[in-house]
């Protein structure tokens, strides 16, 4: 079981659409998935309304600094994945959830590179390993990336948060309309209709892509369970 909170105290920064592509993909692959949401627009809450049942996903409601240990440790045993989307302002959750994290995402727009607000989150993180001995692993990932940005100027980017020992994917998260219309149409990158949305390959391959390189991050055995209803999953989709 593995806890993974995005984090950026900055709204708008993508945090909720990476969340919902993650849980997708996890899910597609037979991963158990809870998504706390604790985001006060609860818009994984409206997606999961909009899609019905989503085969391995869960999503809880109106999440609070108090609640989120209760609803990790009440599901443990049913969940390989838990996914908390965090408020986009300062608050008090984001330092509860990344005391309970294996990792904390912070998703910065790659091409705006208005990076205070997960700056906020990374001195966060330096401080609680300072004072208090206590390391969480974390990663910025690019996100909002423009489809026209170069190869190479998306490696300059990531060679200059490096420099500064900041860890950051290899995958960045681009700009697709697809990842806005999960939103509006309910259910996943598999169940759009082609015909509506476009570049929509492009989308699926950059999500997955994403979901795979957590996958290695984090490492989360699949149960027999999982496994079985894994190939079930996908050859619905
Ligand atoms: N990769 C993306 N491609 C297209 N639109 C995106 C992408 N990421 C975010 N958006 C859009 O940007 C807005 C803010 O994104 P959101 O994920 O809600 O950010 P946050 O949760 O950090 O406030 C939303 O309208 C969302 O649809
Ligand atoms: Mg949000």
């Amino acid at each position: 079981m593995a806890v993974i909170t995005f984090a950026n105290t900055k709204g708008g920064a993508g945090k909720t659409t990476a969340v919902l592509l993650l849980a997708t993909e996890l899910a597609r692959k037979g991963y158990r998935i809870t998504i706390l949401d604790a985001d006060p627009q609860h818009w994984i809450s409206r997606w999961h309304e909009v899609s019905g049942q989503v085969a391995n996903i869960s999503v809880i409601d109106f999440v609070t600094s108090a609640s989120l240990p209760h609803h990790i440790s009440d599901n443990k045993h049913n969940t390989d994945y838990f996914i908390i989307d965090l408020p986009g302002a300062r608050n008090p959750m984001l330092a509860t959830a990344i005391g309970l994290s294996d990792h904390v995402l912070i998703p910065i727009q790659g091409c705006a590179m208005d990076a205070r607000g997960g700056a906020q989150v990374l001195e966060l993180l330096q401080y609680l390993d300072e004072k208090a001995g206590i390391k969480i692993g974390h990663s910025v990932v690019l996100t909002r990336v423009n489809s026209m940005v170069t190869t190479r100027a998306l490696s300059l980017v990531k060679s200059l948060l490096s420099e500064r020992q900041v860890p950051v994917l290899d995958t960045a998260i681009i700009e697709r309309s697809a990842f806005r219309d999960i939103f509006d149409c309910g259910g996943t990158l598999h169940t759009l209709d082609p015909a509506r949305a476009s570049n929509l390959e492009k989308a699926r391959e950059n999500a997955l892509c994403f979901a795979e390189e957590i996958m290695r991050k984090l490492p989360v055995r699949l149960t027999a369970a999982a496994r079985m209803t894994g190939p079930l999953i996908r050859s619905a989709a």
